[in-house]
Protein backbone atom coordinates (compact mmCIF):
# COMPACT_ATOMS: atom_id res chain seq x y z
CA UNK A 1 0.00 0.00 0.00
CA UNK A 2 1.33 3.95 -0.33
CA UNK A 3 2.74 4.82 2.39
CA UNK A 4 0.22 6.77 4.72
CA UNK A 5 1.84 9.55 7.38
CA UNK A 6 0.78 11.86 9.85
CA UNK A 7 0.44 15.64 8.14
CA UNK A 8 2.86 16.87 10.64
CA UNK A 9 5.17 19.66 9.42
CA UNK A 10 8.21 17.03 8.57
CA UNK A 11 5.88 15.21 6.28
CA UNK A 12 4.38 18.27 4.82
CA UNK A 13 7.94 18.92 3.91
CA UNK A 14 8.62 15.54 2.31
CA UNK A 15 5.89 15.73 0.39
CA UNK A 16 6.72 19.46 -1.24
CA UNK A 17 10.21 18.05 -1.79
CA UNK A 18 8.35 14.94 -4.65
CA UNK A 19 6.06 17.39 -5.53
CA UNK A 20 9.46 19.61 -6.66
CA UNK A 21 10.98 16.38 -7.74
CA UNK A 22 8.14 14.94 -10.52
CA UNK A 23 6.42 12.54 -7.82
CA UNK A 24 3.01 11.83 -6.66
CA UNK A 25 1.62 12.82 -3.39
CA UNK A 26 -2.08 12.54 -2.08
CA UNK A 27 -3.11 14.82 -0.07
CA UNK A 28 -6.15 15.90 1.84
CA UNK A 29 -8.63 19.25 0.77
CA UNK A 30 -11.45 20.59 2.54
CA UNK A 31 -13.51 19.07 -0.07
CA UNK A 32 -11.85 15.15 -0.80
CA UNK A 33 -7.99 13.70 -0.61
CA UNK A 34 -6.39 15.02 -4.01
CA UNK A 35 -3.79 13.23 -6.46
CA UNK A 36 -0.87 15.95 -7.13
CA UNK A 37 1.71 16.73 -8.74
CA UNK A 38 3.96 19.80 -10.15
CA UNK A 39 1.17 21.38 -12.72
CA UNK A 40 3.87 23.02 -14.70
CA UNK A 41 5.80 19.26 -15.37
CA UNK A 42 4.51 17.81 -18.33
CA UNK A 43 5.98 14.26 -17.09
CA UNK A 44 4.42 14.44 -13.31
CA UNK A 45 1.32 15.62 -14.75
CA UNK A 46 1.13 12.70 -17.05
CA UNK A 47 1.88 10.25 -14.21
CA UNK A 48 -1.62 11.45 -12.86
CA UNK A 49 -3.45 9.95 -16.25
CA UNK A 50 -1.89 7.07 -15.63
CA UNK A 51 -2.47 6.12 -12.25
CA UNK A 52 -6.02 6.98 -12.41
CA UNK A 53 -6.70 5.63 -15.60
CA UNK A 54 -8.11 8.48 -16.59
CA UNK A 55 -8.97 9.50 -19.84
CA UNK A 56 -6.61 12.56 -21.49
CA UNK A 57 -10.00 14.49 -22.38
CA UNK A 58 -10.54 15.03 -18.50
CA UNK A 59 -8.60 17.74 -17.70
CA UNK A 60 -6.82 18.38 -14.16
CA UNK A 61 -8.27 21.11 -11.63
CA UNK A 62 -4.78 23.17 -10.40
CA UNK A 63 -4.38 24.25 -7.05
CA UNK A 64 -2.43 27.13 -6.11
CA UNK A 65 -2.04 29.61 -3.25
CA UNK A 66 -2.34 33.36 -3.36
CA UNK A 67 -2.93 35.81 -6.67
CA UNK A 68 0.97 35.32 -7.76
CA UNK A 69 0.53 31.94 -8.64
CA UNK A 70 -3.01 32.31 -10.02
CA UNK A 71 -2.00 34.82 -12.51
CA UNK A 72 1.11 32.54 -13.28
CA UNK A 73 -1.32 30.09 -14.47
CA UNK A 74 -4.67 31.95 -15.48
CA UNK A 75 -3.99 34.67 -18.52
CA UNK A 76 -7.18 36.73 -17.48
CA UNK A 77 -9.10 36.65 -14.13
CA UNK A 78 -12.51 38.49 -15.80
CA UNK A 79 -14.49 40.95 -13.51
CA UNK A 80 -16.99 37.63 -12.24
CA UNK A 81 -14.10 35.69 -11.58
CA UNK A 82 -12.92 38.47 -8.94
CA UNK A 83 -15.91 38.72 -7.26
CA UNK A 84 -16.19 34.81 -6.63
CA UNK A 85 -12.71 34.69 -5.58
CA UNK A 86 -12.80 37.38 -3.16
CA UNK A 87 -16.20 35.91 -1.57
CA UNK A 88 -15.17 32.18 -1.83
CA UNK A 89 -11.11 31.88 -1.80
CA UNK A 90 -10.12 29.82 -0.23
CA UNK A 91 -12.48 27.61 -0.30
CA UNK A 92 -14.15 24.75 -2.57
CA UNK A 93 -14.98 26.76 -5.75
CA UNK A 94 -13.39 26.00 -8.91
CA UNK A 95 -12.98 28.64 -11.33
CA UNK A 96 -12.31 27.94 -15.29
CA UNK A 97 -10.60 30.43 -16.92
CA UNK A 98 -8.31 31.52 -19.63
CA UNK A 99 -5.07 29.77 -19.55
CA UNK A 100 -1.66 30.60 -19.65
CA UNK A 101 0.40 28.95 -22.57
CA UNK A 102 3.08 27.74 -19.53
CA UNK A 103 -0.08 24.88 -18.59
CA UNK A 104 1.25 21.95 -19.46
CA UNK A 105 -1.51 21.00 -22.39
CA UNK A 106 -1.70 17.59 -20.79
CA UNK A 107 -3.39 19.38 -17.84
CA UNK A 108 -5.53 21.17 -19.82
CA UNK A 109 -6.37 18.47 -21.93
CA UNK A 110 -5.75 20.80 -24.72
CA UNK A 111 -8.75 23.02 -23.84
CA UNK A 112 -7.69 26.97 -24.16
CA UNK A 113 -8.71 27.42 -20.52
CA UNK A 114 -7.62 25.97 -17.01
CA UNK A 115 -9.37 24.90 -13.94
CA UNK A 116 -7.70 26.66 -10.67
CA UNK A 117 -8.79 26.98 -7.21
CA UNK A 118 -6.77 27.89 -3.93
CA UNK A 119 -7.80 25.38 -1.14
CA UNK A 120 -8.53 26.50 2.52
CA UNK A 121 -7.81 23.04 4.16
CA UNK A 122 -4.33 23.51 6.18
CA UNK A 123 -2.45 20.97 4.91
CA UNK A 124 -2.86 21.25 1.51
CA UNK A 125 -2.60 25.17 1.57
CA UNK A 126 1.01 24.55 3.09
CA UNK A 127 1.76 22.09 1.32
CA UNK A 128 1.61 24.42 -2.05
CA UNK A 129 3.10 26.74 -0.06
CA UNK A 130 6.05 24.79 0.81
CA UNK A 131 6.52 23.40 -2.84
CA UNK A 132 6.37 27.00 -4.15
CA UNK A 133 4.89 25.22 -7.46
CA UNK A 134 1.02 25.04 -8.61
CA UNK A 135 -0.69 21.86 -8.00
CA UNK A 136 -2.14 20.06 -10.47
CA UNK A 137 -4.66 17.40 -8.62
CA UNK A 138 -7.97 15.54 -9.60
CA UNK A 139 -9.90 13.50 -6.67
CA UNK A 140 -7.31 10.68 -5.70
CA UNK A 141 -9.35 8.27 -7.19
CA UNK A 142 -9.33 5.70 -9.83
CA UNK A 143 -11.34 7.36 -12.77
CA UNK A 144 -15.23 6.85 -12.25
CA UNK A 145 -15.03 5.50 -8.74
CA UNK A 146 -15.96 7.42 -5.46
CA UNK A 147 -14.01 10.04 -4.28
CA UNK A 148 -11.64 9.06 -1.36
CA UNK A 149 -12.81 11.48 2.12
CA UNK A 150 -10.34 9.31 4.30
CA UNK A 151 -6.27 8.59 3.29
CA UNK A 152 -7.00 4.73 3.46
CA UNK A 153 -9.82 4.60 0.59
CA UNK A 154 -6.53 6.52 -1.38
CA UNK A 155 -4.58 3.83 -0.37
CA UNK A 156 -6.81 0.03 -1.07
CA UNK A 157 -7.01 2.15 -4.47
CA UNK A 158 -3.38 2.92 -5.58
CA UNK A 159 -1.25 0.94 -3.67
CA UNK A 160 2.44 1.55 -4.62
CA UNK A 161 1.20 3.76 -7.00
CA UNK A 162 1.80 7.36 -4.59
CA UNK A 163 4.85 8.18 -3.43
CA UNK A 164 3.14 9.61 0.00
CA UNK A 165 0.00 9.67 1.13
CA UNK A 166 -0.67 12.83 3.78
CA UNK A 167 -3.55 11.88 6.34
CA UNK A 168 -5.43 14.57 8.12
CA UNK A 169 -8.32 12.34 8.66
CA UNK A 170 -12.03 12.86 7.09
CA UNK A 171 -12.30 15.66 4.77
CA UNK A 172 -14.58 17.61 5.94
CA UNK A 173 -17.17 18.98 3.15
CA UNK A 174 -16.75 15.79 2.08
CA UNK A 175 -17.86 16.32 -1.00
CA UNK A 176 -15.89 18.14 -4.75
CA UNK A 177 -15.77 21.52 -5.18
CA UNK A 178 -18.35 23.28 -7.20
CA UNK A 179 -16.96 23.80 -10.38
CA UNK A 180 -17.55 27.58 -12.52
CA UNK A 181 -16.46 28.50 -15.60
CA UNK A 182 -16.24 32.19 -16.19
CA UNK A 183 -15.29 33.06 -19.60
CA UNK A 184 -16.35 36.52 -21.07
CA UNK A 185 -18.24 37.38 -17.93
CA UNK A 186 -20.56 34.17 -18.94
CA UNK A 187 -20.79 32.43 -15.57
CA UNK A 188 -21.92 28.53 -16.08
CA UNK A 189 -22.21 26.00 -13.29
CA UNK A 190 -20.45 23.08 -14.84
CA UNK A 191 -20.78 20.63 -11.69
CA UNK A 192 -22.67 21.33 -8.15
CA UNK A 193 -20.32 20.59 -5.34
CA UNK A 194 -19.44 21.65 -1.96
CA UNK A 195 -20.58 25.62 -2.66
CA UNK A 196 -24.47 25.51 -3.62
CA UNK A 197 -25.73 27.04 -6.36
CA UNK A 198 -27.59 29.38 -4.56
CA UNK A 199 -24.93 31.34 -2.51
CA UNK A 200 -23.38 31.96 -5.89
CA UNK A 201 -25.79 33.89 -7.47
CA UNK A 202 -26.25 35.50 -4.35
CA UNK A 203 -22.94 37.04 -5.49
CA UNK A 204 -22.64 37.43 -9.05
CA UNK A 205 -26.86 37.23 -9.92
CA UNK A 206 -28.75 34.24 -12.19
CA UNK A 207 -25.78 31.71 -13.36
CA UNK A 208 -26.59 28.77 -16.22
CA UNK A 209 -26.31 25.06 -15.02
CA UNK A 210 -24.16 23.07 -18.01
CA UNK A 211 -26.10 19.86 -18.25
CA UNK A 212 -23.94 16.19 -18.17
CA UNK A 213 -22.41 15.22 -21.75
CA UNK A 214 -20.55 12.45 -22.70
CA UNK A 215 -17.37 13.93 -24.06
CA UNK A 216 -17.34 17.16 -22.26
CA UNK A 217 -15.66 20.06 -22.65
CA UNK A 218 -15.86 20.01 -18.74
CA UNK A 219 -16.18 16.71 -17.45
CA UNK A 220 -17.14 16.04 -14.35
CA UNK A 221 -20.05 16.01 -16.48
CA UNK A 222 -19.97 12.63 -17.55
CA UNK A 223 -23.10 10.76 -16.94
CA UNK A 224 -21.73 7.98 -15.16
CA UNK A 225 -19.40 8.93 -12.87
CA UNK A 226 -18.61 8.54 -8.29
CA UNK A 227 -19.60 4.81 -8.50
CA UNK A 228 -19.00 2.41 -6.03
CA UNK A 229 -17.94 -1.19 -7.29
CA UNK A 230 -21.14 -2.05 -5.44
CA UNK A 231 -24.11 -1.70 -7.92
CA UNK A 232 -26.56 1.26 -6.50
CA UNK A 233 -29.82 2.67 -7.26
CA UNK A 234 -31.89 5.44 -5.74
CA UNK A 235 -34.69 4.15 -3.94
CA UNK A 236 -36.94 4.88 -1.06
CA UNK A 237 -37.55 1.76 1.31
CA UNK A 238 -41.39 0.87 0.63
CA UNK A 239 -39.63 0.92 -3.28
CA UNK A 240 -37.65 -2.31 -2.10
CA UNK A 241 -38.51 -6.22 -1.59
CA UNK A 242 -38.26 -7.97 2.00
CA UNK A 243 -35.94 -10.25 -0.56
CA UNK A 244 -33.79 -7.91 -2.26
CA UNK A 245 -33.59 -6.49 1.22
CA UNK A 246 -31.27 -9.06 2.98
CA UNK A 247 -28.88 -8.54 0.62
CA UNK A 248 -28.80 -4.93 0.13
CA UNK A 249 -27.08 -2.31 2.15
CA UNK A 250 -29.49 1.18 2.67
CA UNK A 251 -28.39 4.33 2.65
CA UNK A 252 -31.15 6.74 4.42
CA UNK A 253 -31.21 10.30 4.41
CA UNK A 254 -32.69 11.02 8.22
CA UNK A 255 -34.63 8.68 9.02
CA UNK A 256 -33.46 4.48 9.71
CA UNK A 257 -35.98 2.30 7.47
CA UNK A 258 -37.76 -0.59 8.97
CA UNK A 259 -34.99 -3.13 9.61
CA UNK A 260 -34.84 -6.37 6.81
CA UNK A 261 -31.93 -4.65 5.14
CA UNK A 262 -28.46 -5.88 5.53
CA UNK A 263 -26.72 -3.18 6.43
CA UNK A 264 -28.29 0.85 7.30
CA UNK A 265 -26.19 3.91 7.41
CA UNK A 266 -27.80 7.30 7.78
CA UNK A 267 -26.20 10.68 6.22
CA UNK A 268 -27.82 12.63 8.59
CA UNK A 269 -30.00 12.43 11.63
CA UNK A 270 -31.24 15.86 11.75
CA UNK A 271 -32.16 16.28 8.36
CA UNK A 272 -29.10 18.67 7.21
CA UNK A 273 -28.32 18.49 3.89
CA UNK A 274 -25.11 19.74 4.54
CA UNK A 275 -24.32 17.17 7.31
CA UNK A 276 -25.14 14.30 4.47
CA UNK A 277 -22.86 15.68 1.78
CA UNK A 278 -19.99 15.46 4.22
CA UNK A 279 -20.95 11.87 5.00
CA UNK A 280 -21.98 10.61 1.56
CA UNK A 281 -19.05 9.03 -0.14
CA UNK A 282 -17.93 8.23 3.55
CA UNK A 283 -20.99 6.04 4.30
CA UNK A 284 -20.77 4.80 0.44
CA UNK A 285 -17.33 3.24 0.71
CA UNK A 286 -18.18 1.86 4.14
CA UNK A 287 -21.59 -0.03 2.04
CA UNK A 288 -19.13 -0.50 -0.62
CA UNK A 289 -16.75 -2.59 1.63
CA UNK A 290 -19.07 -4.89 2.43
CA UNK A 291 -19.69 -6.84 -0.63
CA UNK A 292 -23.62 -7.07 -0.76
CA UNK A 293 -25.79 -7.20 -3.55
CA UNK A 294 -26.87 -3.70 -3.58
CA UNK A 295 -26.52 -0.42 -2.12
CA UNK A 296 -30.03 1.20 -2.35
CA UNK A 297 -29.83 5.16 -1.64
CA UNK A 298 -32.84 7.14 -0.62
CA UNK A 299 -33.49 10.61 -2.48
CA UNK A 300 -32.83 13.64 -0.72
CA UNK A 301 -34.62 16.95 -0.58
CA UNK A 302 -32.92 19.01 -3.84
CA UNK A 303 -32.34 22.25 -2.27
CA UNK A 304 -28.77 24.02 -1.17
CA UNK A 305 -26.04 20.52 -1.35
CA UNK A 306 -29.02 18.59 -1.89
CA UNK A 307 -28.51 19.45 -5.81
CA UNK A 308 -25.18 18.35 -5.07
CA UNK A 309 -25.65 15.35 -3.47
CA UNK A 310 -28.66 13.94 -6.03
CA UNK A 311 -25.87 15.01 -8.74
CA UNK A 312 -23.68 12.23 -7.57
CA UNK A 313 -26.01 9.81 -6.47
CA UNK A 314 -27.54 10.09 -10.22
CA UNK A 315 -24.03 9.42 -11.68
CA UNK A 316 -23.07 6.61 -8.96
CA UNK A 317 -26.49 4.65 -10.70
CA UNK A 318 -25.56 5.17 -14.29
CA UNK A 319 -23.02 2.39 -14.74
CA UNK A 320 -20.82 2.35 -18.36
CA UNK A 321 -19.43 -1.02 -17.66
O1 LIG B 1 -12.87 19.30 -4.78
C1 LIG B 1 -12.24 19.11 -5.82
O2 LIG B 1 -12.43 19.79 -6.82
C2 LIG B 1 -11.20 17.99 -5.81
C3 LIG B 1 -10.05 18.43 -4.91
C4 LIG B 1 -8.92 17.46 -4.94
O3 LIG B 1 -9.64 19.71 -5.26
N1 LIG B 1 -10.74 17.76 -7.15
C5 LIG B 1 -11.53 17.19 -8.09
O4 LIG B 1 -10.89 16.96 -9.29
O5 LIG B 1 -12.67 16.88 -7.90
P1 LIG B 1 -11.45 15.99 -10.43
O6 LIG B 1 -10.39 15.83 -11.42
O7 LIG B 1 -11.97 14.77 -9.84
O8 LIG B 1 -12.55 16.83 -11.09
C6 LIG B 1 -12.13 17.96 -11.78
C7 LIG B 1 -13.11 18.30 -12.83
C8 LIG B 1 -13.09 17.29 -13.94
O9 LIG B 1 -14.37 16.81 -14.15
C9 LIG B 1 -12.60 18.11 -15.12
O10 LIG B 1 -13.19 17.70 -16.28
C10 LIG B 1 -12.97 19.53 -14.75
O11 LIG B 1 -12.74 19.55 -13.38
N2 LIG B 1 -12.09 20.47 -15.42
C11 LIG B 1 -10.77 20.59 -15.28
N3 LIG B 1 -10.27 21.51 -16.12
C12 LIG B 1 -11.31 22.00 -16.82
C13 LIG B 1 -11.44 22.97 -17.84
N4 LIG B 1 -10.41 23.63 -18.34
N5 LIG B 1 -12.68 23.21 -18.32
C14 LIG B 1 -13.73 22.56 -17.82
N6 LIG B 1 -13.67 21.62 -16.84
C15 LIG B 1 -12.47 21.33 -16.36
MG1 LIG C 1 -12.99 13.19 -9.46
Amino acid sequence: MGRIVQATPEAIEEAATIIRQGGLVAFPTETVYGLGANALDATAASRIFEVKRRPAFDPLIVHVRGQAMLQEVAAEVPERARTLIGRFWPGPLTLVLPRRPKVPSVVTAGLPTVAVREPSHPVASELIRRAGVPVAAPSANPFGRLSPTRAEHVARYFGEGVDLILDAGRTPHGIESTIVSVLNERVVVLRLGAVPIEEIEAVVGPVELARPVDRPTAPGQLPSHYAPATPLRIARPEEIGQEERRRAGYLAFRDVPEDGFAAVRVLSPHGDVREAAARLFDLLHELDALGLEAIYAEPVPEEGLGRAIMDRLRRASLRAS
